[in-house]
């Protein structure tokens, strides 16, 4: 990915602007993952839920456009600044900027965040090699058969109830059936509650199955074993030259499908309209956590892929682009699932992880052409997620590689196999662990509780003090030739002290003012 020789501040040659092009994109592939296209659609709607109106969706998405603006975009540009100038994995990046000192320890510790990511991660991204299977054989189709109509009306009798408070138990089907109007009309509604049941029928019973489960994540490590393997350019920089764009064009005709649906247009108030009474510190907490996430920052996968820039690659562009595609996904997605959601009035059960897979099945279905849309969705999820786990694999055996001396097959296939055994417990967590909890989490959303909203700020906030407050400016200058004088002022008061400042009042805030 080095570009051989490029002008100090000018314009690169074709070939030269390639290779950045292949850094952006890498970059890009891994903050574009199940975080934009799975976590934040569960979140906006955790926070926002049915009510299109209550403005917890749009407060949950502000904050989060406010800490990528102004905490996680400094951020970025520091990490790839000490991986581009370190030249090595996280740990070898901070020992040779700051030889002898404890500095590597943030090394360590993101190098750890990144393998327990990858073990939970990697069981959602198998769940979409699941349904892009789905989806082809068409197995959504058949809910008429599949659902029986008692359970159906049960649950229309239910809907009747929380919507008429009071309703006795026993009348509450006759009172759906007489409010509906016309058999007819109920008939349609027993239909269409049979279409939004089977999907989430097939959900439930797939996540319930243990060897699926295990059996898909471990289908996943493999995919991704197969590309790490293949080192930087070969499988990394190639494989997502040819993902990335495929996925934002899935994605835009998606959205457009999605917005021209019958009260489609309301997705846009939900998501933009903050409403002030909706703010928390948990909502603070999971936007700022989101944002890290979301663009793979504060463990060092952006640090690792800027270590195999040359010396005179710029990367403040770069830095900028990575949000910026980032944030359109993960804002794109949101329109999809939670617009679909909105605007067909679908009842979300449980926490909403599911939603991805419950939801999207049913918009596909009322939709001409849904038939194979949806296989193109899930395999969209499948490709972003794997341009995701492939940065973080990197990590890990990038130190094996530097640190242990290891040839690249041995280290990538020990730090999968190490990866996997705890994986394994975090896909059993669905079924045979599930009763195990801490906290009422289960081991997978501890894990992802922990990375997301603890280890990553916690790694973001010692990576701002380090490159904002240790090196030296002529170092930082040194990688950063062409930066504009005032974008550098900005840029290192952010991350001197708005960024390591936020993130901890926000840390803190949270234990707190925990309610
Ligand atoms: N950013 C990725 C996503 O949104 C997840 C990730 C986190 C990848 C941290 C690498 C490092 O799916």
């Amino acid at each position: 990915m080095n570009a051989k020789e490029q002008g100090e501040c000018g314009d690169a040659s074709r070939g030269q602007f390639n290779s950045r092009l292949g850094f952006v994109l890498a970059a890009a592939g891994s903050a574009v993952g199940l975080g934009n296209l799975w976590r934040f659609p569960y979140l906006t709607y955790k926070y926002g839920g049915a009510g299109a109106d209550a403005g917890g969706a749009g407060t949950f998405v502000i904050v989060y456009l406010a800490c990528i603006a102004l905490v996680c975009l400094p951020l970025i540009l520091a990490e790839i600044l000490v991986g581009k100038r370190g030249r090595r994995n996280p740990v070898g990046s901070f020992n040779a900027i700051r030889p002898g000192t404890r500095w590597n320890i943030v090394g360590y510790l993101g190098i750890a965040t990144g393998f327990l990511i990858l073990s939970y991660y990697a069981v959602v991204a198998g769940w979409s090699i699941e349904y892009t299977y789905k989806s082809l054989v068409n197995e959504f189709a058949g809910f008429e058969t599949a659902i029986p109509d008692e359970e159906a009306g049960q649950a229309l009798a239910a809907e009747f109830i929380s919507s008429h408070p009071g309703t006795d138990d026993a009348v509450a089907l006759e009172s759906a059936r007489t409010a509906a109007g016309s058999p007819e009309a109920f008939n349609t509604r027993l239909l269409a509650k049979k279409a939004e049941l089977h999907p989430q029928h097939l959900f439930s019973q797939f996540v319930a199955n243990p060897v699926k489960q295990v059996g898909y994540f471990l289908a996943f490590m493999l995919l991704t074993v197969i590309l790490v393997l293949g080192g930087v350019a070969g499988g990394i920089e190639r494989g997502n030259k040819v993902m990335m764009p495929l996925l934002l064009l899935m994605l835009i005709v998606l959205a457009i499908r999605v917005l021209t649906l019958e009260g489609g247009g309301r997705i846009i108030g939900y998501l933009f309209k903050p409403s002030l009474s909706t703010l928390s510190w948990d909502l603070v907490l999971a936007a700022m956590g989101q944002a890290f996430f979301s663009l793979s920052v504060g463990m060092g996968a952006l640090l690792t892929y800027g270590s195999y820039l040359g010396p005179k690659d710029r990367i403040e562009t770069a830095s900028a682009a990575i949000p910026a595609i980032d944030a359109s996904v993960a804002l794109l997605a949101s329109i999809v699932v939670c617009g679909a959601i909105i605007s067909f009035g679908l009842a979300m059960s449980g926490s909403g992880t599911g939603n991805v897979f419950t939801a999207i099945p049913v918009i596909f279905q009322s939709i001409p052409g849904g038939r194979w849309l949806v296989v193109l969705f899930y395999l969209l999820v499948t490709l972003a997620a794997l341009t995701s786990t492939i940065s973080l694999l990197e990590v890990v055996a990038s130190y094996m590689i530097d640190e242990r001396k290891m040839k690249r097959t041995r280290a990538v296939l020990l730090s999968a196999a190490a990866i996997s055994a705890v994986g394994v417990i975090c896909a059993l967590s669905f079924n045979l662990l599930s009763g195990y909890t801490l906290f009422g989490m289960t081991f997978f959303d501890m894990l992802d509780y922990i990375c997301s909203n603890i280890a990553l700020p916690v790694g973001g906030i010692l990576i701002a003090i380090f490159v904002g407050w240790v090196m030296r400016h002529e170092e930082k200058r040194e990688e950063l030739v062409c930066m504009n004088p005032i974008i550098y002022r900005v840029w290192n008061v952010l991350l001197k002290f708005l960024a390591p400042a936020a993130i901890l009042a926000v840390l803190i805030g949270q234990f707190v003012f925990r309610s």
